[in-house]
């Protein structure tokens, strides 16, 4: 399956009641399986969810654990950052290399990495004291 056309579907599901902006998420794991999601927000805002915690809920509701390609697409003048939450989210099921594309609806496409989009990752290793 398409991650774009994915992201692009599941994004017309947001509920963005309150900041009337979408969000739509497509990963692949490992197995090639893709998952989605997209952004849920609540009256009481600090509840709400974004669309790429969504997608990592469903993968590993499924039994996958492994990211190999991530799209997050949004109705935005660039392409859409994932925010500091869902980059340390994504960090934890992908490796740094793995891609992701980030894009507008109206077709604008960057692509990056996870590496990239969160230099100097938290992880286990920093809890090691042995
Ligand atoms: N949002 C996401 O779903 N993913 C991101 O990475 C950026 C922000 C959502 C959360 C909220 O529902 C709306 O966009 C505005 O912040």
């Amino acid at each position: 399956m398409d991650l774009k056309e994915a992201a692009r579907a599941v994004r017309e599901n947001a509920y963005a009641p309150y900041s009337n902006f979408r969000v739509g998420a497509a990963l692949r794991s490992e197995e090639g399986q893709v998952f989605v999601g997209c952004n849920v927000e609540n009256v009481a805002y600090p509840e709400g969810t974004c669309a790429e915690a969504g997608a990592i809920a469903a993968m590993i509701a499924s039994g996958a654990q492994k990211i190999v390609e991530a799209y997050v697409i949004a109705d935005s003048p660039d392409p859409v950052p994932p925010c500091g939450g869902c980059r340390q989210k994504l960090s934890e099921f992908a490796g740094r290399d793995v891609p992701v594309t980030l894009a507008t609806t109206d077709g604008a496409e960057f692509k990056t990495t996870v590496g990239d989009l969160l230099p100097g990752a938290f992880d286990a290793g920093h809890m090691d004291r042995t």
